[in-house]
């Protein structure tokens, strides 16, 4: 297992926060996909159920929605936070997927191939619980696009020792533009693709947003000599992420999201 978030509350913040960046262009990718109203769905790894509840918004009442999370709190979480009658929430491994019956009209999923073993094999797995003319549509990112503009000094440091600490722990950072080659190596049809980032200048500027998740692979840094607490200074760090762009009258990039889908004809 190489999810490297380890504190569970920061986390679920986190996991709910980070759906005010992403969310809104997730929602256009699974539009544009055709996730439509009545669909029985399965959301790899749920986490916090923004992505869950999305699509529980797209398929209405008369669809479902099926999250599976490997983290019992996390599907706690979820559960607390959603109200849908047409959401459920399982506690599974989205690398094996057993248990997990072969039905479903779409398979989606957000930022969890990045972490998982073997992205291509959990893609095939993925596919294999779709009925025949089933969607397969997963949004995943490029960590690596620098994350402010300009680049400056405190963005470029803290943004290095993150990518340090994700190589140095065997994630993938460029899992997005790398969706394409995964579907035809796991055998599938060629996917679409679609890639939409998040961006904004002005005080509003979501360097909070990067603050969080770097500050939450901070003992990840620790762990492998990246980087000290005390170097990051979580704190203040989205004060001065933030101060320095409102101050080069700059703006702030979220990671690059790709979107890949296809129908599974079986
Ligand atoms: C970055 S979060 C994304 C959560 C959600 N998809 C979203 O976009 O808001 C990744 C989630 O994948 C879960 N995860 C990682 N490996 C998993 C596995 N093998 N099986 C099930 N869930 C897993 C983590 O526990 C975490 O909740």
């Amino acid at each position: 297992m190489i999810y490297p978030f380890e504190d569970r509350v920061a986390e679920d913040q986190r996991l709910v926060a980070q759906g005010q960046v992403f969310d809104p262009l997730t929602r256009r990718l699974l539009e544009r996909a055709g996730l439509v109203a009545g669909m029985r769905v399965l959301d790899l790894g749920s986490g916090a159920g923004n992505v869950a509840r999305l699509a529980a918004d797209l398929v209405g009442p008369g669809g479902a929605v099926v999250g599976v999370e490997r983290d019992p709190a996390a599907v706690e979480l979820a559960r607390r936070r959603t109200d849908a009658a047409n959401v459920e929430y399982r506690v599974g491994d989205v690398q094996t997927l057993d248990g997990i019956e072969s039905d479903f009209d779409a398979v989606v999923g957000r930022l969890v191939l990045m972490y998982l073993p073997d992205p291509v094999e959990a893609l095939r797995r993925a596919a294999s619980r779709l009925r025949p003319g089933g969607l397969i549509c997963v949004h995943e990112a490029d960590l690596t696009y620098a994350p402010a503009g300009p680049l400056t000094p405190t963005w470029a440091q803290a943004h290095g020792y993150f990518l340090a600490a994700l190589e140095k722990a065997g994630i993938e950072r460029r899992l997005g533009p790398a969706l394409f080659t995964m579907f035809r190596v796991a055998g599938l049809p060629d996917p679409e693709l679609l890639v939409e980032l998040f961006v904004a200048g002005g005080p509003a500027a979501p360097a909070w947003a990067w603050a969080n998740v770097i500050a939450a692979t901070v003992p990840l840094m620790e762990l492998h000599g990246v980087a000290t607490r005390a170097e990051v200074d979580p704190p203040t760090l989205a004060d001065r992420l933030l101060g320095e762009t409102l101050a080069a009258d700059g703006c702030v990039l979220g990671p690059p999201m790709f979107g890949a889908w296809a129908t599974i004809r079986r």
